[in-house]
């Protein structure tokens, strides 16, 4: 099965793709081999997880040809200027033994971060090809538009927590009208959402699973992408299965009715999500 394709007019990265983390080591390469076997054509990793080396190992011995694969990492947050950043990135490609990323954004941002500085450094890389395009994870609605205001280098995506019982109406209101790629993670709410009867009984009836319908509930939207994660090639099929489901207006409107502010991923350092 294939994931459908995101086209923005930046870049065209498959809505659906496998998230990595907490999974290191002979697990992460297991997984990311039996993924790519299924048809996942997106992998998310970070400097910080600690699984380059693992998923790049996989993407070398899938047997896939590398232009046919979107990868994405991230730089950790303590690189707060552009040299530090750059100097973090080459070591991401060392360890995933890639020449070029699909995708390269800055995980976190920190108050110590010289957001310029970063910028300028995306823009180098961007430009000599190491990574394709260029975004950020985790930035709230002000210091997005800010990212974008000083328009040193285009912002191909964000990367948020975003699933049916965590909206994000203010950052998909700039995401849609620039067509900048939103990428949800946690899309399954940790496997903790699943539970909640509407789910189920919308699930029931379209003979889906829970995870299917949550991850459906993301696709349908304008330039969003979901990236769950799963170590089982059950579960991993059961996922991509997702772009199969067309949920009704009816569907839309039942699931709308759930909560919409349960952030799982929310540690000391997160920003003023409002700001
Ligand atoms: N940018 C960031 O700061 C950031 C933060 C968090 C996450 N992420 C990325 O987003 C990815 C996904 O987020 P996440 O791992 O936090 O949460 P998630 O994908 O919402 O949930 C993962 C959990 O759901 C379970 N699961 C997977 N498929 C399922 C299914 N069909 N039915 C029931 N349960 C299922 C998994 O179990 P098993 O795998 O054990 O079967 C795992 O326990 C991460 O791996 C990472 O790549 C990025």
């Amino acid at each position: 099965m294939k994931s459908p394709v995101l086209n923005t007019p930046l870049m065209k990265m498959p809505a659906l793709g496998l998230g990595t983390w907490p999974m290191k080591g002979g697990a992460c390469q297991a997984a990311v081999e039996t993924a790519l076997s299924l048809g996942y054509r997106h992998i998310d990793t970070a400097e910080m997880y600690g699984n380059e080396d693992a998923v790049g190992a996989a993407i070398h011995l899938a047997g896939v040809p590398r232009g046919e694969i979107f990868l994405t990492t991230k730089i950790w947050n303590d690189k707060t200027d552009g040299p530090s950043f750059r100097a973090a990135f080459d070591e991401c490609l060392g360890r995933l033994r890639q020449a070029y990323v699909d995708l390269l954004l800055v995980h976190w941002p920190s108050p110590a971060m010289d957001l310029p500085s970063i910028l300028e450094a995306m823009a180098w890389i961007r430009a000599n090809n190491l990574a394709k395009n260029v975004g950020v994870s985790n930035f709230p609605p002000g210091l997005l538009q800010r990212a974008l205001d000083l328009d040193i280098v285009p912002i191909a995506c964000l990367q948020v927590e975003h699933h049916l019982m965590l909206g994000q109406d203010r950052l998909l209101a700039i995401t849609q009208a620039r067509r900048i790629a939103l990428t949800s993670y946690t899309p399954l709410g940790k496997g903790q959402t699943l539970d909640h009867p509407v789910i189920q009984q919308i699930a029931r009836r379209h003979k889906a699973t829970p995870a299917q319908v949550a991850l459906a509930w993301l696709l349908r939207m304008q330039d969003v992408a979901a990236i769950p994660k799963a170590q089982s090639a059950q579960r991993q099929m059961e996922n991509l299965g997702a772009a199969a489901i067309r949920l009704t207006a009816e569907d839309v409107a039942a699931l709308a009715t759930l909560p919409k502010d349960r952030r799982f991923v929310n540690p000391d350092m997160a920003p003023d999500w409002n700001s």
